[in-house]
């Protein structure tokens, strides 16, 4: 198994059949000699750098019926808020004294977020804020929408495939969603100029070994800016309440696999990964991560962007919240980075 580490590591890639004794690997020696080559690699292209986002959740209303996901049409439960735009730049001008020189507005598929409304937000935060890297994570819209975005100074866009093989695609979603306008929104990303983000749930119901190499085939085709991959956590009100959750085992082996796949990516130590784990977010970072997305979210609004039971609510509101961060990844031997952090490519 080392020697297969040793192959991904130099030439960035295995045979499925690898791939599969690699994921299915669960002994300690496995996940530290991976973790070392993981970090070797994320060194070499990031040095100890990690990058903070300030998550601006921005609307919990949603047109879609994921089956899981907290905030799903259905799930009647949930109470509904959407920001307006003075809220909005609220966020981004504590975070901004805070040191966040990326904001990322992410919210469901909420109509009332058009792309003149969205548009000029991101006109003012550039004009308020300037030299800040704007991402979006607003789900599914049209290419000229994704145009007009990122003609309005929208640098990323976030939108997980969820799953490239059609079968568990269909099982997460219901018929009126697409596997097929979900790679076609991903591509036209692509296309419009954005640094774009993918990525998958680590152990979704139904989801396979094989399923999870369909998700690295396909990311090695897109060949993103930005994967970010997170524990599936069961929701109290959503069909799959009942399912088991992924674990940080296999989460981490998949963020060390894929660092070393994409030896260039931003790889954040998700959310999702520090509310299954004492720690995840740390242990993340000690893989091939280096971006870490606190949230900037008003604090009377963030239980109820609940996409998951028990989301870890970290302090980036207040000062002492994200010292608290910022000495947990000094204490790991990383460096909390001033800047935007764009993909690495864009400045050699
Ligand atoms: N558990 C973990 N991640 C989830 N997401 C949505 N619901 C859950 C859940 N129950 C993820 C999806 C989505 C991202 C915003 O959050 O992958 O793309």
């Amino acid at each position: 198994m080392i020697n297969l580490i040793e192959k991904l590591y130099c030439t960035e890639n295995l045979t499925d059949a690898e791939l599969k004794a690699l994921i299915e690997d669960n002994s300690d020696e496995v996940s530290s000699h991976l973790a070392k080559r993981a970090d070797e690699i994320r060194q070499k292209y990031y040095g100890k750098k990690v990058f903070l986002r300030g998550l601006i959740e921005i609307s919990s209303y949603c047109k879609n019926d994921c089956y899981y996901c907290g905030i799903r049409r259905s799930n009647k439960s949930a109470e509904r808020y959407r920001l307006d735009r003075s809220q909005i730049l609220k966020c981004a001008d504590i975070g901004y004294k805070l040191g966040f020189r990326t904001f990322v507005m992410q919210g469901g598929e909420d109509a009332f977020f058009n792309d003149d409304y969205i548009c000029s937000v991101i006109s003012e935060i550039h004009r308020n804020f300037p030299g800040c890297a704007i991402t979006l994570s607003l789900g599914e819209r049209s290419a000229e929408s994704y145009g007009k975005m990122k003609a309005a100074g929208a640098d990323r866009y976030l939108l997980r495939h969820e799953a490239a093989d059609e079968k568990l695609y269909q099982k997460l979603h219901p018929a009126e969603m697409s596997l097929d306008n979900r790679k076609k929104c991903l591509y036209n990303l692509i296309e419009t100029g954005f640094q774009t983000g993918s990525g998958f749930m680590v152990g979704a119901p139904f989801q396979t070994t094989d399923n999870i190499i369909s998700d690295i085939r396909f990311l090695q085709k897109l060949n993103p800016h930005m994967i970010g991959i997170g524990p599936f956590i069961p929701h109290k009100y959503t069909p799959f309440r009942d399912e088991r959750g992924g674990t940080a085992e296999l989460t981490l082996r998949l963020l060390g696999i894929l660092r070393l796949m994409f030896p260039k990516v931003l790889l954040p130590a998700t959310t999702a990964l520090g509310t299954i784990a004492e720690n995840g977010r740390v242990l993340g970072l000690k893989t091939g991560c280096n971006v870490i997305m606190p949230n900037l979210s008003p604090e009377e609004v963030r239980c109820k962007y609940s996409l998951y039971d028990n989301k870890l609510i970290t302090g980036g509101e207040a000062a002492e919240g994200l010292s608290l961060l910022k000495s947990e990844i000094e204490a790991a031997g990383y460096e909390v980075a001033s800047e935007r952090g764009d993909y690495v490519s864009q400045h050699c």
